[in-house]
């Protein structure tokens, strides 16, 4: 596996991993987990000949407030994992090969996908990710981008930037990995201590449940709103818990049994993102 840290280098080495329809690129902030060594597997699934995988902790998309010195870096053990899983190409870039000085330009999806949920409860986070996964397009010229569904709305925004700015890259979701006990796999997992940690499958399994009377033909308001009082009592600060059109993340209608239910929840200090559609095997 190649390791780049400047975009000459980059370029001459993705020049080398052959056509562009079939160079997959894998856009990851590090502290990697077996959810983005699925993405990896995945992009062979789906075609790839050569896989890139960058990772870089995008300061654009973390709000002052946020835990952006906090966020968790091991890249020995990143690159490890990414030679070990088959990766062709590392693309660690420094800030400064990121966003050097004078960088002025932002990539700003307006509109339904990045409207609520994250985009209410993270200002500006959605426009660092746009602009950063715009970057790492271009700069990668990949053809197929892999994200994971666990992020659903950024891959709702990531998908849509990709095609109102005509990048010839498909975005391909990739299901969501999940520990045995159903915790959502996630780099800031680590920071739960072991009665959190205990503590977390109640969202998911929570989730489930509700998921399962909605299709079962009750009112997802009353439902989620039950869902949502049950884990506050349990000690989880729920931010949001949702039925929403799955694509523009637009409130599901009353009388809607369908769509993606999404939640956010924190617990002892760490936030906890989870998504699953409804009914359940409507993937
Ligand atoms: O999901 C992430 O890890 C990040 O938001 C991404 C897509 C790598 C952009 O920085």
């Amino acid at each position: 596996m190649r390791i780049a840290r400047d975009l000459a280098t980059l370029r001459a080495a993705t020049a080398r991993l052959g056509p562009r329809e079939t160079l997959a690129v894998v856009p990851t902030m590090g502290a990697l987990h077996a959810g983005h060594v699925s993405l990896i597997q995945a992009a062979r699934q789906a075609g790839a000949t050569a896989v890139v995988a960058s990772i870089f902790v995008n300061p654009l998309q973390f709000a002052a407030n946020e835990d952006l010195a906090r966020y968790p870096r091991d890249e020995t053990g990143d690159l490890a994992a990414l030679q070990a899983a088959g990766c062709d190409l590392a693309w660690l870039p420094t800030p400064a090969a990121m966003y050097p000085p004078g960088h002025a330009t932002g990539i700003e999806v307006v509109g339904p996908p990045t409207e609520g949920w994250e985009g209410d409860a993270r200002p500006g986070h959605f426009r660092g990710v746009a602009t950063v996964c715009a970057k790492l397009f271009l700069q990668t010229g990949a053809g197929m981008a892999m994200f994971g569904e666990k992020d659903w709305q950024q891959l709702q925004v990531v998908t849509r930037m990709a095609a109102d700015l005509d990048i010839p890259v498909r975005v391909i979701p990739c299901p969501t990995v999940r520990e045995a006990d159903g915790l959502a796999m996630s780099s800031r997992n680590r920071f739960l201590g072991p009665e959190a940690r205990a503590k977390a499958p109640a969202l998911i399994a929570a989730m489930r449940a509700a998921a399962a009377r909605i299709a079962a033909g009750e009112a997802h308001a009353a439902v989620l709103a039950d869902a949502a009082a049950a884990l506050t009592g349990q000690g989880f600060g729920m931010d949001y818990l949702a039925l929403v059109e799955p694509a523009t993340l637009q409130p599901a209608p009353p009388s809607a049994r369908r769509g993606r239910m999404v939640a956010a929840a924190r617990l002892a200090g760490v936030r906890l993102l989870d998504n699953i559609p409804v009914p359940e095997s409507n993937t």
